[in-house]
């Protein structure tokens, strides 16, 4: 047994997105066999095997959806917070919501949502200065992707008050001013976990106090969404209690989209990616990542450059399939972060020694080539990095609208 030639269960796990208790399961009931090593018993896939399947890769559970989409029946509008670039906007107007107001504080995020749409109003500043009443009951929705913080805990059931300080108070507060039919925040599937998961827990007591009953909360996969991209978003859906309709999570594609359809011209975009900008990687990192062909990652390289390039994390054990990683034209990039220059999450263009342009990282993330991103080239990759993919938004906001016309077309029933 060539041991370069394995992985370990972390590392499969990681690649193919699937628990260790999947796998486990999985090499108990003979569907994707692992050996074991022979010191430790511990399992080990065989490399090729699991690259293979990667690229391959379709979840057999997923049905054959045709489209999420539905033709908005009245003219909705929406509330969004923390509106960043605008990933999660964008992907809402394109299912057909109408953004009326959105809120940010980063003025180069702000200066970008007003140069794409003078036509929007863009709220810029810290949101706890600003009040959301005029828009009492004027909004269907209020959306916003709040950074995640911890609430200070006194072993109650928390309530707005005690969450005073945070940025979820400030979404459950311009929700409460608002009182929209529907509310949806949106996070890293961390927060699940967040404070041994004390945080969630924390907002859907609040979401309760202010009068909206929470759906059960969805991890959605950006891949199920015409993204190539394997990011994750943890989705909060609040339904006002005085609504008794069932809210329906957009119903995952069987078809997953990679780096080629990103970059290339396809079904997902017309054209090849234009030139732009782009960090570099240092001379160091440059010698380092020549070594790694597509689709490999640190355990590619000669044991001693593997050493000096993770430092302390080589003795860590765990996965780490993100560090000194070079994406593949055929697979879906791995999430993109704020910079691409940070360590130790390396995405490396396939054929070139250099991360993705800015263009590159903006179509991984499904914005429009159209959409313009302000400030220093860092501040660009900040706001893309930072984004909800357009595409994933789009399929979310076909859900509120869906949504919205069985609520209006209740409501009217009931006038009549
Ligand atoms: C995860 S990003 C949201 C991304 C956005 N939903 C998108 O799809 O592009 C969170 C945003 O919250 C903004 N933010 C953080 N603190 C804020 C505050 N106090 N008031 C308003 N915006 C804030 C950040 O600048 C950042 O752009």
């Amino acid at each position: 047994m060539v041991m370069s030639d394995y992985i370990s269960l972390s590392e499969a796990s990681e690649l193919l997105g699937k628990s260790k208790e999947t796998l486990r399961r999985w090499d108990n009931e003979g569907k994707l066999n692992a050996v074991r090593e022979p010191m430790s018993n511990y399992r080990m896939y065989k490399k090729s095997e699991i690259n293979t399947l990667f690229s391959n890769f379709i979840d057999d559970t997923i049905q054959e959806t045709v489209s999420n989409y539905v033709n908005p029946e009245n003219n909705y509008t929406v509330l969004e917070l923390f509106a960043g670039a605008g990933g999660l906007a964008i992907g809402m107007e394109k299912a057909g919501l109408k953004c009326v107001a959105l809120n940010e504080i980063d003025k180069w995020a702000c200066e970008t949502l007003r140069t794409n749409r003078p036509n929007w109003n863009v709220l810029e500043g810290d949101i706890k200065q600003f009040s959301f009443s005029e828009y009492h009951n004027k909004v269907d929705v209020v959306t916003g992707g709040f950074p995640c913080q911890a609430f200070s805990y006194a072993g109650k059931k928390l309530g707005l008050a005690d969450a005073r300080g945070t940025l979820f108070y400030e979404f459950a507060r311009a929700v409460k001013e608002v009182n929209p039919p529907i509310c949806i925040g949106e996070n890293v599937r961390g927060l699940l976990n967040h404070d041994n998961g004390k945080t969630l827990q924390g907002m859907i007591s609040i979401l309760d106090e202010i009068g909206y009953n929470v759906v059960p909360v969805q991890v959605l996969k950006a891949i199920n969404f015409n993204v190539p991209q394997k990011r994750e978003r943890l989705i909060l859906v609040g339904i006002r209690k005085n609504i008794d309709l069932k809210y329906e999570y957009p119903k995952p594609y069987k078809k997953i989209y990679n780096l080629k359809d990103a970059l290339m011209k396809g079904d997902l975009f017309d054209c090849d990616v234009p030139n732009s900008g782009g960090s570099k990687y240092p001379k160091s990192k440059v010698d380092v990542l020549k070594l790694v062909p597509q689709k490999g990652y640190w355990r590619d390289l000669p044991i001693e450059i593997q050493k000096e390039f993770m430092g302390g994390s080589f003795y860590l054990g765990g996965g780490k399939t993100g560090i000194a990683r070079r994406i593949g034209w055929d697979e879906p990039c791995l999430t993109l972060t704020c910079s691409p220059a940070q360590k130790q999450t390396e995405r490396c263009h396939p054929e070139e020694t250099r991360p993705f342009t800015v263009r590159e990282y903006a179509r991984i993330q499904t914005f429009p080539d159209e959409w313009e991103f302000s400030g220093s080239i860092a501040q660009q990759y900040k706001q893309i990095g930072n984004a909800v993919p357009v595409n994933l938004g789009k399929e979310v906001g076909y859900s509120i609208i869906q949504f919205l016309n069985k609520y209006y077309s209740k409501l009217e029933a009931k006038q009549i």
